[in-house]
């Protein structure tokens, strides 16, 4: 499993924790045009001084960099530049420069080491974390790609000042998450210090990515491959998510966006199962109720948008068995399970308009 690493600057001491990895210390930097911006020259500078020695490798800062293309042009310039097994490669950036970046470490060469260095909340909570890499195809997201996990992942909630708002709530999103399937006394935290996080206060911050690292890190040791249902229970929210994220053809709503929005619903249907007691309910909505989305965005994007519309849109989550929906519940705060057996659309429906009616009572920033 990878080490993880939290603390600032978490750079220092880099050359050593390469050394005793074995990593050598030839490094392709992977950026995206913004992490490039903000941190390349600081961080290359650094680098350097502690003996490396570097190729730099920037992509433009958007989904569409998770692309074949964009692989294909970067693998030219590796081999051009004479990189072979000997090197590793560093991903500094968010999701997209990380799953790219496992990727193209995946697949060149038949696989050279990656480090992870995430700047933004998700990248540190949830995509940095676990090994998944892919790209995407035309026909959909993350198909293409490898379990290729890192040997280090270095996390510095410091490179979060530099973030805008709207990726800091989409990223507490996932954080949010952990608390519901693993933890409670994380989710009681989470709720207290909701502000001071979002605000990027210490020691909440840090509290709060590390203890989400470490889950995230747990639940893959117990289930790497996807196998058991333990992994599955990442998906939380997510069955109603990846449909709310097709309708806005990926561009309009963050992935956090859509998955607070699809773990209402799937708080609602935890309760209208059977499975969640109502005040587990109630509180679990009060906290969800926090979030805050940009002006506009929940209503053309969600409260528009017709349920039965929705739940089409669901089927075409790659992660359906059978084109069965799949969903996991929660049997209490704090702890989540796949659901086997198959929902009918009522309940569903159900909860997408109970979501519907809790978000269009919440006045909308
Ligand atoms: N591999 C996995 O397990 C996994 C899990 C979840 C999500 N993902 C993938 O992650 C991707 C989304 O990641 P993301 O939300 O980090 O998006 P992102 O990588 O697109 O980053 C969001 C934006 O923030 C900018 N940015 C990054 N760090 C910054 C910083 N410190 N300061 C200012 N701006 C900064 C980026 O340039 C970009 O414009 C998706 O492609 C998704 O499929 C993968
Ligand atoms: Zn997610």
């Amino acid at each position: 499993m990878s080490t993880i690493i939290v603390g600032t600057p978490v750079t220092a001491g880099l050359g050593e924790l390469f050394t005793t990895h074995g990593l050598s210390k030839k490094a392709l930097v992977l950026f995206d045009e913004n992490t490039r911006k903000l941190y390349g020259n600081e961080l290359l500078k650094t680098l350097t001084h502690q003996g490396f020695q570097l190729k730099e490798l920037v992509v433009p800062a958007r989904e569409a960099s998770k692309s074949f293309s964009a692989a294909y042009r970067l693998y030219g310039s590796m081999i051009e530049a004479d990189v072979d097994r000997s090197w590793n490669l560093l991903a500094v950036g968010g999701g997209v420069v990380g799953d790219l970046g496992g990727f193209i470490a995946a697949s060149y060469y038949r696989g050279i080491p990656v480090i992870q260095l995430p700047t933004t909340l998700l990248a540190m909570t949830d995509s940095s974390i676990g090994g998944k890499v892919a790209i995407n195809h035309p026909l959909g997201k993350n198909l293409i790609g490898f379990f290729h996990l890192p040997e280090l992942v270095l996390i510095d909630p410091s490179y979060l000042t530099t973030l805008p708002e709207r990726e800091i709530y989409s990223g507490m999103s996932e954080v949010v998450k952990y608390g519901f399937i693993a933890d409670e006394a994380f989710l009681s935290f989470l709720d207290l210090h909701f502000n001071d996080i979002t605000g990027l206060q210490e020691p909440w911050l840090t509290e709060a990515v590390k203890k989400s690292a470490y889950i995230k890190d747990d639940v893959v040791k117990r289930d790497f491959r996807e196998e058991n249902g333990v992994r599955a229970t990442l998906n939380f929210g997510h069955t109603f998510a990846h449909g709310l994220e097709k309708l806005a053809v990926y561009r309009h709503l963050r992935h956090g966006e859509a998955v607070t929005i699809g773990m209402v619903c799937a708080l609602f249907l935890s309760h209208s199962l059977g499975y969640l007691d109502s005040k587990s309910l109630e509180r679990g909505l009060a906290i969800l109720k926090k979030f805050r989305f940009p002006k506009g965005v929940l209503k053309r994007r969600f409260l528009d948008i017709e349920s039965k519309l929705l739940l089409g849109n669901m089927f075409s989550d790659k992660k359906k068995l059978d084109k069965k929906l799949r969903f996991v519940l929660l049997k209490s705060l704090g702890e989540a399970f796949l659901l086997e057996e198959d929902v009918n659309d009522k309940p569903v429906l159900q909860a997408i308009d109970d979501a519907r009616t809790l978000f269009s009572g919440k006045s909308v920033h």
